[in-house]
């Protein structure tokens, strides 16, 4: 299977961003002219932080020069002459990324040179890797001359607008044999005033390991009167500017500037140079990794690490008639991972929060790490019910290390109706896979309380609190928002009947656990009547649904309004749907009226599939600021890529395989349609105006679709530990020989489990 992408002049697409991240906290990001940033935490900024509008219009980016001949060239295409000249000349470039790593080659034939930049952060380090090679594509040879040019924030992310100018003056610059080092004296942000605890660098060797010639650490020396896409200490000439190791300037912008001797290269020649940029905690570290990348050889053993580390973090691969979907697929498996390391902040179109995840997402997110570690999550899952309060809520901010809350956000608190169903889903993926029901008998504490439970009581608690908690409807009260973070205005009245039922699914399943338990485990004191009355209570609130929400339209009603309206008149949201078709709501007869209206009202072909909802055509400041977005963009009627993956899962649950497939498939396409979607392959949070995909990479979508294709496409799925395929692909997924596989770890073990068309599946166990 191919395991990179290429695309050409991806210059010519703004917007478009690559992740690259390390286990020890780099996030960075970088554009096909390495813009983009890099942080450790909101606190920690290396490069500038920035939105997705500065990947257009800031030229402070990793930049590298090189002198050539009478020219001077940008290898990275962030110059005037670029700005100027980019549809008239005959300059190329073109992007190539894999797991985890972003290549660009640029190509200049009138100045006969060739630049690559393969970019890549080690797995296990703070710094960022760039290996720059020039070619010398010309008949004769040339006199070329190589710079750095990066400029280094150093500074928490809230001094963009707060004290920017103030927080240079805490700056202290040294110019050091290999490069720049900025030590800040100080660090102001939200924490008050905290003495600097880390040291940001640029450094750079040859790839025979000659040092830098000389280095501009002042941004404001090295522009000089022009900007950085003319920099004068570069196009002047000027040697005053370039400094020798030894030097230093305090409370000054900082840019890592430096400068190699000029060299002779021969036709058909190749140079190298390797650049760093990083964090570290003191002077010593910095030296101390030199070794792993100050040499090619040091370089390339960097990167293998770094591929085999994520390939093994992210091992499943399946192979069906269409090489593409397979190829996607491997990259919605990676995003749960990149989740894991950025939270729900930190790329360009995430510019809110300050790293780490809300509550839905923690537990969501363990859905695909159940899949793919199930023996590491056991920890973390009873580590995750401490955020349980005594009355069924919970904190909503997820601190660092297992089991640590915060209560909320700002000291705003917030009740998002659906938080409490999560656990449960998760807990019931995670007794299936292991069959380790004992878990449920483990004691944990509650938030913010003396009290201790077992895992079972906590769970109860929150899936009964929640049924008891009703509206004027009798449906469970919507309070501050449910999974649509977007419907929060409507906290007195409104209702949400879209989560009702996917609390009376949970009740139901939740009763056989605690069925099955007092079974298995005759003296310990689990109660098998609790049992029956939570699946009654799970039943009669599905019955009353039936009975109460079923519109004449032919669909469910999915809300209630501030007003104590339903949210209906023709318009129809997929929210409800999803719930009522997978957790069993909706009859045989409504799922055949459910999936022809969704066809009809939600399906758009040209956006990767099923809408959220149709246009309201009116900003209800009586449910929540979803419809004070624009239509099509967000949650208020986006092609938002989690809800359509759930309504994929709900379809085939209720084998529906060919609706399932095609929604799924809707996302596929358009995900892979770089024209339209402009995205690197993988599934974004949702598809919008023009059928462009944003917010890339960090969603929850993503374990949807990787839990979708596992259980229910390829039908791999187990029961208290026990494997079961029933596989439900259709005719068209074969290859030519009318197999399928997947390759995914099975009880500590890689296995590979191949379909045949006929029906029949092998598993196999790989040594
Ligand atoms: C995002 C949030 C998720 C929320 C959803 C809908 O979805 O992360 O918690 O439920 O919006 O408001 P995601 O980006 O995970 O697809």
């Amino acid at each position: 299977m191919k395991e990179s992408f290429v695309i050409k002049n991806a210059d010519h697409v703004p917007g478009l961003y690559f992740p690259l991240v390390s286990e020890t906290g780099l996030k960075s990001c970088v554009t096909p002219n390495l813009g983009g940033d890099a942080k450790l935490d909101q606190n920690h900024f290396l490069l500038e932080p920035r939105s997705i509008e500065d990947l257009r219009n800031n030229r402070s980016t990793r930049n590298f020069w090189l002198d050539w001949g009478e020219d001077t060239w940008s290898i990275t295409g962030v110059s005037a002459w670029n700005e100027a000249l980019w549809d008239r000349c005959d300059e190329t470039m073109e992007v190539e990324t894999g797991i985890l790593w972003h290549k660009v080659t640029r190509r200049n034939p009138s100045m006969g040179v060739e630049g690559e930049i393969l970019s890549f952060v080690p797995y296990d380090q703070n710094y960022e890797v760039h290996q720059i090679t020039i070619r010398n594509t010309k008949e004769t040879a040339e006199t070329m001359r190589f710079y750095t040019a990066i400029p280094m924030y150093g500074r928490s992310a809230d001094n963009l607008r707060d004290h920017r100018h103030v927080t240079s003056l805490l700056n202290r610059m040294e110019v050091t044999p290999y490069g720049i080092h900025n030590t800040p004296t100080l660090s102001f942000d939200e924490r008050g005033h905290q003495p600097g605890d880390s040291v940001y660098y640029v450094e750079a060797v040859s790839a025979e390991g000659e040092l830098p010639q000389d280095a501009c650490g002042v941004l404001e020396d090295f522009v000089g009167n022009s900007t950085l896409l003319r920099p004068e200490a570069i196009f002047s000439g000027r040697d005053d500017i370039w400094q020798k190791s030894g030097s230093h300037v305090d409370g000054q912008e900082v840019i890592g500037a430096l400068r190699f001797h000029p060299v002779e290269i021969s036709p058909g020649e190749e140079k190298s140079y390797i650049v760093v940029i990083g964090i570290a905690p003191q002077e010593a570290t910095i030296a101390s990794l030199r070794p792993l990348w100050d040499s090619a050889a040091a370089v390339e053993a960097a990167l293998e690490a770094t591929i085999t580390h994520w390939s093994n973090l992210a091992p499943i691969r399946i192979h069906t008639g269409d090489p593409d979907f397979d190829f996607f697929f491997m990259w919605v498996g990676f995003q749960p991972e990149l989740r894991r390391l950025f939270g729900c902040s930190f790329l360009p179109h995430h510019d809110y929060g300050r790293g780490g995840r809300g509550w839905r997402d923690l537990w969501q997110d363990c859905l695909a790490l159940l899949i793919m570690h199930p023996q590491q999550v056991r920890e973390l899952l009873i580590a995750n019910f401490a955020g349980v309060r005594e009355d069924g809520t919970n904190a909503t901010i997820i601190g660092d290390g297992l089991g640590n809350f915060k209560a909320d956000r700002n000291g705003i608190s917030r009740v998002w109706m659906d938080h409490a169903l999560w656990p449960w889903m998760t807990m019931q993926l995670y007794i299936a896979q292991t069959g380790d029901e004992e878990i449920l008998l483990e004691e944990q504490g509650y938030f913010e309380s003396e009290k201790r439970g077992t895992i079972l009581e906590h769970l109860i608690l929150q899936n009964t609190a929640a049924y008891h908690n009703r509206g004027e409807h009798h449906m469970l009260r919507l309070l501050d928002a449910d999974w649509n973070d977007a419907l929060d205005m409507a906290s007195q009245r409104g209702e949400s009947v879209a989560f009702s039922n996917a609390y009376a699914a949970n009740l139901i399943s939740l009763g056989e656990a605690v069925q099955h338990l007092a079974t298995t485990h005759p003296d310990a004191g689990v109660d098998a009547s609790q049992g029956t009355s939570l699946i009654a209570m799970g039943r009669s609130l599905q019955q009353e649904i039936r009975s109460t929400q079923w519109l004449k339209e032919g669909f469910y009603n999915s809300y209630y309004d501030n007003d104590g309206q339903p949210l209906t008149d023709g318009n129809m949201m997929l929210t409800g749907q999803v719930f009522a078709i997978m957790g069993g709501t909706a009859t045989e007869e409504q799922l055949d009226s459910i999936t022809q209206k969704a066809d009809e009202l939600l399906y758009d072909e040209a956006c990767g599939g099923y809408r959220l909802n149709t246009d309201f055509h009116e900003v209800k400041l009586n449910m929540g600021r979803q419809f004070g977005f624009a239509y099509g963009e967000k949650e208020n009627g986006a092609v938002f890529s989690h809800m359509a993956v759930m309504y994929a899962n709900a379809l085939y649950q209720r084998g529906r395989k060919a609706a399932g497939f095609k929604a799924l498939d809707a996302l596929y396409r358009q995900s892979m349609n770089f024209e339209v979607s402009h995205i690197y392959p993988g599934i974004p949070e949702y598809f919008g105006r023009g059928g462009r995909g944003l917010y890339h990479y960090l969603t929850g979508a993503a374990s949807w679709y990787l839990l979708t294709v596992v259980q229910q496409m390829f039908g791999v799925k187990a029961s208290y530990g026990q494997l079961q395929v029933e596989p439900q692909l259709l005719e068209q997924q074969f290859d030519s020989d009318g197999k399928a596989w997947i390759r995914l770890p099975w009880q500590g073990k890689m296995t590979l489990i191949t379909v045949t068309r006929e029906g029949t599946a092998t598993i196999t166990e790989e040594l």
